[in-house]
């Protein structure tokens, strides 16, 4: 007979009243602090998951949960109808932090996304001259860029995207990793208006490109005059082991989609970075949101980032996520359920020796869970490790 603990009451609730639209491990997180999570009761974890890469700076960040209450005492929310005393100063210290002349703001990750989408169709046509209606941007197969009608109508995971037609034209997928089929699909289409691209494949099971594919692609992308657009909303702030993934390359993208742990997790707030010869090409009333650009989300945001640089976050992830695949291969090399290991910084995944329909992976988080780690599978037989890694 199943005993009624605290955690029980919580998931019948949520499966009761809540839409069945994830499927989660059967823990109720109910405090946090660094890396480590509490359930309901009382049970302490390390969370390996960090909501997914958000909460980079680990859980409840003294600083960045502090900037958050002295702003919510004084100003949350002005609307872009009126300017805020926030506002500049991040989009200051943001521009100034990665290198460009403007920022956009949003708050979730897919919206950030879509405006990267509107603003590369806008450049297309009133830049590069592409004929009204008419641009492409290629995707590449694998991704996974969020949850709106546009971007899943690119996605090829059939559970993401079926019975939601119909779909949004105007994209190309190619395979990832692949320059070849980069090259000649720039070469063959005048249409194509940008490239949007994932530095790793985060929800496709930590797929890390060969060395030198960012760099390429975005070389073919300025031969053919197609912006390339980074979606860093899982690799970047320090996740990989720099400020950026497409760091490791030396790579500037045309057009810079943030999110997540911008703000450490504390508050959602995502952002788009471009110069000014392409982001000018939004005006007044063609782009915007309620909530993006608040005052909350900016004062969260700006003490999130200055606390990836001022704890030196980058190379915390560099060495430990060196120490984690050491460990695991010695694992990989001795026992037969672990197939490989592969990430970079502390955005890794172990293969499980199973196929991707068995139920293998998830038992095996089960295990974890019980003995105070919290991973989940991605893609069938994959368990992604991606736990916090500030110094609180
Ligand atoms: C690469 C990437 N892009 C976009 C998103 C969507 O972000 P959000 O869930 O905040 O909409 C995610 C979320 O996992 C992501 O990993």
């Amino acid at each position: 007979m199943k005993t009624l603990t605290e955690s029980n009451i919580f998931i019948e609730k949520e499966e009761k009243f809540g839409a069945h639209n994830y499927h989660p491990l059967p823990v109720v997180f109910d405090r946090g602090e660094g890396v480590y999570v509490w359930d309901v009761d009382g049970k302490k974890y390390y969370d390996f998951l960090s909501a997914y890469s958000a909460v980079n700076q680990g859980h409840c960040h003294p600083r960045i949960v502090n900037a958050l209450i002295a702003q919510a005492q004084k100003l949350t929310l002005s609307s872009r109808a009126f300017y805020n005393s926030q506002l500049g100063d991040y989009e200051e210290f943001m521009t100034s932090l990665f290198g460009y002349d403007k920022i956009l703001p949003m708050n979730t990750g897919a919206e950030a996304v879509e405006t990267a989408i509107k603003i590369c169709r806008k450049w297309a046509y009133e830049k590069k001259g592409i004929a009204s209606n008419s641009a492409e941007i290629v995707v590449c197969k694998g991704n996974f860029h969020g949850r709106t009608t546009t971007i899943t109508s690119f996605s090829n995971d059939n559970n993401a995207r079926n019975n939601f037609g119909p779909y949004t034209p105007g994209f190309t997928s190619i395979p990832y990793n692949d320059l070849d089929a980069l090259e000649l699909t720039l070469s063959s289409n005048p249409k194509v208006a940008g490239f949007l691209v994932e530095p790793i494949q985060g929800e496709a099971g930590v797929f890390v490109p060969s060395e030198g594919y960012l760099s390429n692609a975005k070389k073919i992308c300025e031969k053919y005059n197609v912006l390339f657009i980074a979606d860093e909303i899982q690799t970047g702030i320090a996740r990989t082991g720099k400020m950026l993934a497409i760091d490791h390359e030396n790579v500037t993208a045309d057009i810079l989609i943030l999110g997540k742990a911008i703000s450490g997790g504390v508050y959602p707030v995502s952002a788009v970075l471009a110069n000014d010869s392409i982001m000018e090409v939004i005006k007044p009333g063609q782009h915007g949101s309620t909530f993006g650009g608040n005052p909350l989300a900016c004062a969260v945001a700006k003490e999130a980032l200055q606390v990836v640089v001022d704890e030196n976050l980058s190379q915390n992830a560099s060495l430990l996520g060196e120490l984690f695949r050491d460990k695991m291969q010695e694992i990989v090399e001795n026992e037969d359920i672990l197939t490989g290991v592969r990430g970079k910084g502390l955005l890794n995944a172990i293969i499980i020796n199973s196929d991707e329909n068995s139920s293998l992976a998830w038992d095996i988080c089960l295990k974890l869970k019980e003995n105070g780690l919290l991973a989940k599978p991605t893609h069938g037989n994959k368990i992604r490790f991606a736990p916090t890694f500030s110094n609180n």
